[in-house]
């Protein structure tokens, strides 16, 4: 891995701030320097400047208890009341929060006023049908505005949402509701993507069809108009909107009362659900929309292009910028539909003036060519950041010249779900930004690179990304399950003198600045479009289907995708003669995004009679990674037949 990036480590060019971008910054030098100084009370005044308090806090950080923390933790506050009401009441009623531009074409416009509104009567529906705080709703909708509304209307009655991607299918749905024992899902009849409706409630429905469940009541957003199947438990969220006022006064909660619950890819087949609470994750989703994005929540028009299904949409979409005021843009549909250039047509028509987006997207752009953006008026952007997988230097600089027009700033931001918010960023006023380099931690975080051996490994040199102090919006957690959550993150290096330190799973280098640049996965994780998903996962929706005896799943080099699910199948004796290898892999294929969804099946599917294995009988991923990209096959002294690896080659050829 290391080898593949080395050449990016003498890239020398360098982007200052143009002068007026760094007058006009919002962040100043002194933040790195108040955070270096006393990193806890840096956090304690962002929290006090960025966030009404109902009651104020007076501990900043319990960390006696390591790795569960504890951030402002007798304070009190809703986070929904600081993401509407507290805008309303400063007189900002009338900006716009949200301008939604659905697929086909309609649009909606809606204030901060309107919003809140909004989102008192979906609280008042919500407690009408019996949810109480710590409750959990599951949210499995379109980008739709009543996905914003949803979401802030569990936080603001002290419940919890856990928010399922709309690509995910009917089984991933169904164990994620389990896990969480959600009482209600909000759902829409469908969605538009690609220029079809893409049907939701259906799913849900084939997801509740079987055995009891803990979901008593399904809330039904009509979006298309389609026809649905009625159930019992089933409510229109217009009606029943319609139906109740649209006053509800928000009560505080405590700091560590539990926001969401966001499932994720780990290294074994269950998703983790990874636990986010409220003050502190608010603090830092809200200080690090202002100061990375140099927000200037009266005149910017930001959009973040992530999914709400996702943390990027979590985190930027929903918390980062109603908390700090912004007017944003919601789109629901495909970059591409009805014309390749609907993005930069959106942009055009709202005057976006920051634009955050994934490197899968931007290379997809680089492929059709900068005559489409060039068709539209992009003259309104000022900033640019990037998120999700690393991003090479020629999509960066594609980037910073075609949509940026030679002199828009971009920032590459690296953080997790775990993480909550941003982690390392460059901040665009002050930093002289590197062309693929993520560059460094913000200022109150601490990240470090750290040798096998848990030490530091030096300017010019790679290991593995590490934070080594807790932040505000860490995750507290994996929902209901405590022992995966400190094995998972926190016991790399037992024995670190300065306490935990929580590993994140990604390798990373220091150059010779010391700046950060991250090499991606050095777990069974793989990222394809910027999306986390399991090897193990994948493989064992594989070996479910009664005709794969073994599975091994790779992510293998795409490039525009970043990786792309590769699968080698090992099939049953008794049905090898059956179908033909063509067949057999359209079937795994349709049968993997029936199981976990569209976004895990496999680019390609090589039938094999062998998989690579170690003596002690670990299946050797490197290997097929390596046959995978076409690359010439690795050491192979560990394994236990070398003959293997000539007989996969052979069979693909
Ligand atoms: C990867 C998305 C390189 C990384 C916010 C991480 C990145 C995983 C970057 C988290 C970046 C995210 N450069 N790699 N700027 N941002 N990653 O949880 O491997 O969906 O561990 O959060 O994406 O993915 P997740």
């Amino acid at each position: 891995m290391s080898v593949q990036i080395d050449h990016l480590l003498h890239e020398s060019r360098r982007f200052p701030p143009s002068p007026e971008f760094a007058a006009a910054s919002v962040a100043t030098e002194s933040l790195y320097e108040q955070a270096a100084e006393d990193r806890l009370g840096f956090w304690a005044n962002q929290a006090r400047e960025l966030l009404h308090w109902h009651k104020p806090f007076t501990r900043t950080l319990d960390w006696t208890n390591p790795p569960f923390a504890k951030w402002f933790d007798d304070g009190e506050l809703n986070v929904a009341y600081n993401c509407l009401d507290r805008h309303v009441l400063a007189g900002d009623g009338d900006r716009i929060a949200l301008h939604w531009e659905g697929e086909p074409g309609d649009s909606r416009s809606i204030s901060y006023a309107q919003l809140t509104s909004e989102v008192k009567r979906a609280a008042n529906v919500l407690i009408g049908l019996g949810v109480q705080a710590g409750d959990r709703v599951a949210i499995y909708l379109p980008m739709i505005p009543e996905a914003v509304v949803a979401m802030l209307a569990v936080a603001r009655i002290g419940a919890v949402h856990s928010v399922i991607f709309g690509g995910f299918s009917a089984e991933s749905l169904r164990s994620r509701i389990d896990d969480a024992e959600a009482v209600v899902v909000i759902t829409a009849d469908g969605g538009y993507r690609k220029g079809r409706v893409t049907p939701l409630k259906p799913a849900v429905d084939a997801a509740l069809a079987s055995g009891d469940s803990s979901v008593r009541t399904v809330l039904v957003v009509e979006r298309t108009g389609g026809d649905v199947e009625w159930n019992e438990r089933d409510k229109w969220w217009h009606e029943e909107l319609a139906a109740v006022s649209d006053e509800h006064e928000a009560q505080a909660f405590p700091a560590e009362n539990p926001l969401f619950i966001l499932y994720t890819s780990g290294t074994t087949g269950k998703p983790k659900g990874i636990l986010h609470t409220s003050g502190g994750y608010l603090t830092q989703a809200a200080f690090t929309h202002k100061q990375v994005f140099d927000l200037k929540p009266e005149k910017d028009v930001y959009w973040c292009t992530a999914d709400v299904g996702w943390i990027t949409g979590h985190t930027y979409v929903v918390y980062g910028p109603l908390a700090n005021g912004a007017t944003q843009v919601l789109y629901e549909g495909t970059p591409d539909t009805p014309h390749p250039g609907r993005w930069w047509e959106i942009i055009e028509k709202y005057k976006v003036s920051i634009l955050y987006t994934a490197p899968t997207a931007i290379r997809t752009f680089m492929k059709i060519g900068r005559q489409e953006p060039q068709k539209f008026d992009l003259t309104s952007l000022r900033l640019l950041g990037s998120v999700g997988e690393p991003i090479n230097p020629e999509a960066w600089m594609w980037y910073r010249e075609v949509i940026g027009n030679h002199v828009t700033p971009v920032v590459d931001t690296w953080w997790q779900t775990e993480t909550g918010a941003i982690m390392v960023s460059a901040l665009p006023g002050l930093t002289v930004v590197k062309p693929g380099a993520a560059q460094v931690a913000i200022p109150g975080i601490s990240i470090d690179v750290l040798g096998e051996d848990g030490h530091h490994v030096g300017h010019g040199n790679g290991g593995l990304l590490v934070v080594t102090e807790p932040w505000p919006s860490m995750l507290r957690g994996i929902w209901g399950d405590p022992d995966r959550f400190i094995e998972t993150y926190w016991e790399k290096w037992p024995d670190a003198p300065n306490g935990p330190l929580y590993f994140a799973g990604d390798g990373a280098r220091l150059d010779r600045e010391g700046d950060i640049w991250l090499l991606g996965r050095v777990d069974d994780v793989m990222n394809v479009s910027g999306h986390r998903l399991s090897t193990a996962e994948i493989e064992s929706s594989l070996v479910a289907h009664p005709a794969v005896a073994e599975a091994a799943v790779v992510g293998a080099h795409d490039e525009t995708t970043g990786q792309a699910v590769v699968a080698f199948v090992i099939i049953k004796f008794s049905q090898t003669d059956a179908v033909s290898h063509a067949d057999i892999s359209a079937v795994l294929r349709a049968h993997v995004t029936l199981q976990i969804g569209a976004i895990a099946r496999p680019r390609e599917i090589f039938i094999v009679s062998e998989l690579p294995k170690t003596r002690s009988g670990k299946i050797m991923r490197r290997l097929l990674r390596d046959v995978a990209e076409g690359r010439e096959i690795g050491d192979t002294t560990t394994l236990a037949d070398t003959s293997i690896m000539q007989i996969i080659t052979d069979g693909m050829r």
